[in-house]
């Protein structure tokens, strides 16, 4: 069972020109899972809180690719804060890791790649079951 230690955040490969940037992730390169789904998060209120929830098995790489945000990583024992604002850099959460989401700049992107194609059921959306969970693994 994953801990809030094992969630880090990767530097990608970024290729960078007097006429901006690119940066890349591929399967098989430096990607730590195959990516079966892409989805961003955009239009974010400022003071709006997302997340609220863990994942038995979904394994996810977070950028900012625009903008700034904060995401509380939170195992059940520990919790750790990641402020991103770069989007050559991606935080991997792993499996079984609960998340709020919050200080969403003004006109930021998330930008998630994801392991699994959505699956409600391998959502936890309940902390008192998220905990019983951790404490049962
Ligand atoms: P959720 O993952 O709870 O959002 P966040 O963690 O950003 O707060 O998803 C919000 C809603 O969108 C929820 O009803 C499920 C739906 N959803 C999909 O249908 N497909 C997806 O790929 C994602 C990520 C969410």
């Amino acid at each position: 069972m994953y801990s809030v230690e094992d969630c880090v955040v990767l530097n990608l490969s970024t290729i960078k020109s007097f006429s901006g940037n690119i940066t890349v992730l591929q399967n098989d390169n430096k990607a730590p899972f195959q990516v079966k789904r892409i989805y961003y998060l955009y239009d974010v209120p400022v003071g709006a809180e997302r997340g609220g929830h863990s994942h038995y098995e979904l394994e996810q790489l977070v950028v900012a690719a625009s903008g700034s945000f904060t995401f509380i990583l939170d195992d059940g024992e520990n919790k750790k804060e990641f402020f991103l604002n770069n989007p050559s850099e991606a935080l991997y959460i792993k499996p079984g890791i609960w998340r709020e989401i919050k200080n969403f700049s003004s006109g930021s992107i998330c930008l998630v790649l994801a392991s699994e194609i959505y699956l409600e059921s391998d959502y936890i959306r309940d902390y008192d079951k998220f905990s019983l969970w951790k404490l049962k693994k």
